[in-house]
Order: structure tokens, then C-alpha cells, then sequence
């Protein structure tokens, strides 16, 4: 049975699926019409957030079986289709959650303490001391949007640093939000009280847009906004605007609603903001974790039928 890696995992998986008899294909960065060539004779297509599976790619396949995704965000997955197709899509979670929190609570601090600003300035010569002045985030709330595997470790570290942590999510009782360190309130209140705002969703109808001029005229004057979560839940045009108005402090954004993001985002150029390129699983550990459980997910169904982490069940 043949495999099609077509966005980057660790070593480790590809190692894991040629143990285990697989044939394995590694073609990242493929164009759409090229996914649909290589997409032929192959059973297990491992991805991350590149790879859009699309109808047309569902139908250029011809033996597909599963849709492995190193990581969690399933927002590039046509799921109802793949369940047209009897394509079981699975992803790891939890796998790259200690990451994600981490970055985000980088995130806080940096900006917090300017130190993205402070960095560019001395590449320029310029030593801006004053100008930099920065505020602690001992006692400052932060409010978390989605308190999943990341939003949860994100609450565990807010506390270590002896922030107050509330949190918001629909899904999860107040005594849920509560065993995983928040505590409980509206989003409205969420908007109105937080120093700090992580988001820690998934990108969905409903959360597309969440944070809209709207949402953002109703946060906390002066506040802080992180996205480490998916491109497209905070307009970033009414971001700019928010940023601009004074109306947020800064803003920290890992994910875009273009990515790679273009170099002469508006977003770029905002007062204080601190972008990274996508890098919230990036580190050794979850790249090693992600790879080790998609590959050993993925083998299993292969070989037994058993799918674990699947979300869709075709018949
Ligand atoms: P998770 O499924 O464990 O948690 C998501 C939480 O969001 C759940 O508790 C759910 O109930 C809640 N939720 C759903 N809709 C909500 C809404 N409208 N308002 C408030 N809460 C809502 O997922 P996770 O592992 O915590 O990851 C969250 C997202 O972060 C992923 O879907 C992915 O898009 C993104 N992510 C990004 C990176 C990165 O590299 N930047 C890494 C990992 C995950
Ligand atoms: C995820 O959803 O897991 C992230 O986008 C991580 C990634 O694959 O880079």
C-alpha cells in the first residue's frame, strides 16, 4: 500500500510507515493539478495545513482510504466530502497542544515588553529605552476563547505567571471551564474584561470573523489580542483599524488569512504587532509527536480497520 506525504512531517513517520511494508511518496508544495497526478494508486495521504482536500482531489483519487493530518486543525478538509468519498479523515490531538500554548504565552510577553519593537530598533541603530516602556502581566486578566488541549495548558501557564484567568467556550459546562483553570464567564464579559485575549478555536462557520470590528470596538480599551489558533477568525483589516484607532494595545498573530502572508501586508506595517510565520506546532517535540501518531494512526487503519482520532465515520 502506497502512502502520499504532501506537506513536510518529521523523519520519524516516514521511518514509522516503511517499517510497517508501506510504500511512501514524499511530494510537498504541490500545485492543485499535481496533487490530482500524485493523488493516483495511493491508499494514505498524510497532510498538515497546506494540503487542501477538496472535492477535486477527492475525485482525482482513486483508492484513497484515509486522510491523516499531523496536527489538528481541520479547516483544509472537506470532511462531509471525504465521507461521500469513504474517506476516513483522522488527526492527533493533543500532540502539538503544549506548543501551541507555549507560543502564545511567548506571544503575551513579547508583547508585553515590546520585544519584537525592541529588537527591529537596534537593527536600525535605534535605542528606544523610553519609547519602550512595558507593563507585567502579574494580576492582569487573561481571557481565553476555547478551552480545549492548547486553551488549557494556555490556563495553566497564565496561572503559573500569576495571571487571573477566565475563559470562554460553549461546548465545555462552567464546572469543565473551571477543572481546566478558568474561570467561567460570557464572551461578551470575556471581550469586556480581558488585558489579554488568546483565541484557541478552530476555525468554523461560527468562528470566522469572531473577532470583527464589532467584537473588537468591544474589548477592553488598551488590551492585547493573540492568534495562535487559524487565520480568518480576527478580520485583520478591522484589526489594523482597531490597532490604529488605539483602541487595542497590540496584537500577536501566528496564522493569516493568507498565508504565506504577503509581504506588504497591512498587518506588517501596524504599530504593535508581532507576527510569526505559522510557527505554534513548530517546535522539535510536537513535530516528533505529530509524526509518530499520524503514522502509527494511519497504519493501523490500513492494516486493521481501526481508526483512532477519526472524525467522520463513512459507511
Ligand atoms: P481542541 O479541539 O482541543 O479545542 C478547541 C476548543 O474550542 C474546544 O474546547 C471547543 O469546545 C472550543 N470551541 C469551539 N467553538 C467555539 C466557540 N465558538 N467559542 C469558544 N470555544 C469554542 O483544539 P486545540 O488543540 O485546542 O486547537 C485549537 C485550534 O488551534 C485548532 O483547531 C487549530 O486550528 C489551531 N492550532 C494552531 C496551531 C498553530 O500552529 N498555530 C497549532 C495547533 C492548533
Ligand atoms: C495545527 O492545526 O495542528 C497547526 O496548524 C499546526 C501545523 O500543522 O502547523
Amino acid at each position: 500500500m502506497k502512502i502520499l506525504v504532501s506537506d513536510p512531517i518529521g523523519d520519524v513517520g516516514v521511518q514509522i510507515f516503511k517499517e510497517e511494508g508501506f510504500e511512501v511518496e514524499i511530494k510537498t508544495g504541490l500545485k492543485p493539478e499535481e496533487l490530482y497526478q500524485a493523488i493516483k494508486g495511493v491508499q494514505g495521504l498524510v497532510i498538515r495545513s497546506a494540503t487542501k482536500v477538496t472535492k477535486e482531489l477527492l475525485d482525482a483519487a482513486d483508492d484513497l482510504k484515509v486522510v491523516g493530518r499531523a496536527g489538528t486543525g481541520l479547516d483544509n478538509v472537506d470532511i462531509p466530502e471525504a465521507t461521500q468519498h469513504g474517506v476516513v479523515v483522522m488527526n492527533t490531538p493533543g500532540q502539538n497542544s503544549n506548543a501551541a500554548a507555549e507560543l502564545a504565552l511567548g506571544h503575551i510577553f513579547a508583547l508585553s515588553r515590546h520585544i519584537a519593537r525592541g529588537h527591529a530598533g537596534m537593527a536600525q541603530g535605534k535605542w528606544e529605552k523610553k519609547q519602550l516602556r512595558g507593563r507585567e502581566v502579574k494580576g492582569k486578566t487573561l481571557g481565553i476563547v476555547g478551552l480545549g488541549n492548547i486553551g488549557r495548558i494556555l490556563a495553566e501557564l497564565g496561572k503559573g505567571v500569576k495571571m487571573n484567568v477566565v475563559g470562554f467556550d460553549p461546548f465545555l459546562s462552567d464546572e469543565q471551564i473551571k477543572e481546566r483553570g478558568a474561570e467561567p464567564v460570557r464572551f461578551e464579559d470575556l471581550l469586556a474584561k480581558a488585558d489579554y485575549i488568546s483565541i484557541h478555536v478552530p476555525k468554523s462557520k461560527e468562528t470566522s470573523g469572531l473577532f470583527s470590528a464589532e467584537n473588537l470596538g468591544k474589548m477592553k480599551k488598551g488590551a492585547y489580542l493573540i492568534n495562535c489558533a487559524r487565520g480568518g477568525i480576527v478580520d485583520e483589516e478591522a484589526l489594523c483599524d482597531a490597532l490604529a484607532a488605539g483602541q487595542l494595545a497590540g496584537a500577536a498573530l501566528d496564522v493569516f488569512e493568507q498565508e504565506p502572508l504577503p509581504a506588504d501586508s497591512r498587518i506588517l506595517a501596524a504599530g504593535d504587532v508581532c507576527c510569526t510565520p505559522h510557527l505554534g506546532a513548530n517546535t522539535h517535540e510536537a513535530q516528533e509527536n505529530v509524526a509518530v501518531a499520524v503514522a502509527k494512526q494511519m497504519a493501523k487503519y490500513l492494516k486493521t480497520g481501526v481508526a483512532e482520532n477519526a472524525v467522520n465515520a463513512p459507511k
